[in-house]
């Protein structure tokens, strides 16, 4: 599909990757773009319509579903990081709200949408995962199981939605420039460069995007024994 006229809803549009895939969806041609927020207030971009969405709220995605009913681009982007280790981490409040967030959240945005995208197809369902689908730093681990279980869903829509005119995309990088990785210091993609190869996947029929070397070897070495590569070490 194009990305010229398409009617684009992007999650977590406020800040970060989601801001910047907003505005460039409108400045490729994008028709309408729908930006989701937990405050649709601080959707600042010019253009993009401000919708409240909180991913985790049925009744938020339900309304947005209703308002943006229009959406052939639909991008699954808002995300929490906790940098939380697996073992180390005192409760389990950290790994249930990534879970929450990164693969309900996602769950269901996909299960409000899919009805609507099929209905305006072609269109396109965008996840955006991570590197950490694959490379589980322990560290983060809890945000790990989170993004593998969010691929495990992107595959799983993928074949539902076989043969409807809804392509499904699965976006891996390392880290972004964003708040996210605020507290990293070595290299970072860009978010422009993240937005970039999706539209060029997304135009292209292609279901995956490895946006960056070390992701492109982190799936590469999904093919080796467990304990072998670098996720078995600690930071
Ligand atoms: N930054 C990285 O290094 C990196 C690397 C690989 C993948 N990713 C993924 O890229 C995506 C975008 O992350 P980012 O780097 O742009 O992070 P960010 O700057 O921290 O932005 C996260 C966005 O998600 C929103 N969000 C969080 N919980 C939400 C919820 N329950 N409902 C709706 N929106 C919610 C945030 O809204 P509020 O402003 O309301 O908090 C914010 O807009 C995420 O899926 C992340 O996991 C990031």
């Amino acid at each position: 599909m194009r990305i010229q006229g398409a009617t684009a809803l992007v999650s977590g549009a406020n800040r970060g990757l989601g801001q910047v895939m907003a505005r460039l969806f409108l400045q490729r041609g994008a028709q309408r773009v729908y930006g989701g927020a937990r405050d649709p207030r601080s959707v600042l971009e010019p253009g993009v319509i401000p919708v409240r969405l909180a991913i985790t709220d049925p009744e938020q995605v339900a309304a947005a579903a209703e308002m943006c009913s229009d959406v052939t681009l639909l991008v699954n982007n808002a995300g929490v990081l906790a940098d939380s280790p697996l073992l180390a981490a005192p409760e389990l409040d950290a790994a249930r709200a990534e879970m929450e967030v990164n693969y309900f959240g996602t769950l269901a945005m996909c299960r409000a949408f899919a009805p609507l995208l099929m209905g305006n197809s072609p269109g396109a369902i965008v996840n955006v995962l991570s590197i950490a689908s694959w490379f589980t730093n322990p560290a983060m681990g809890s945000y790990s199981a989170s993004k593998a279980a969010a691929w495990a869903l992107t595959n799983g829509i993928r074949g539902e939605l076989h043969d409807t005119g809804v392509l499904v995309v699965g976006v891996h990088c390392g880290y972004i420039d964003t708040d996210m990785a605020a507290h990293v210091t070595g290299p970072k993609n860009t978010p422009e460069a993240i937005a970039e190869q999706t539209f060029a996947a997304v135009e292209a029929g292609r279901t995956e995007v490895l946006a960056d070397e070390r992701t492109r070897r982190a799936k590469a070495a999904l093919g080796l024994a467990p304990g072998t590569t670098a996720s078995a070490r600690r930071p």
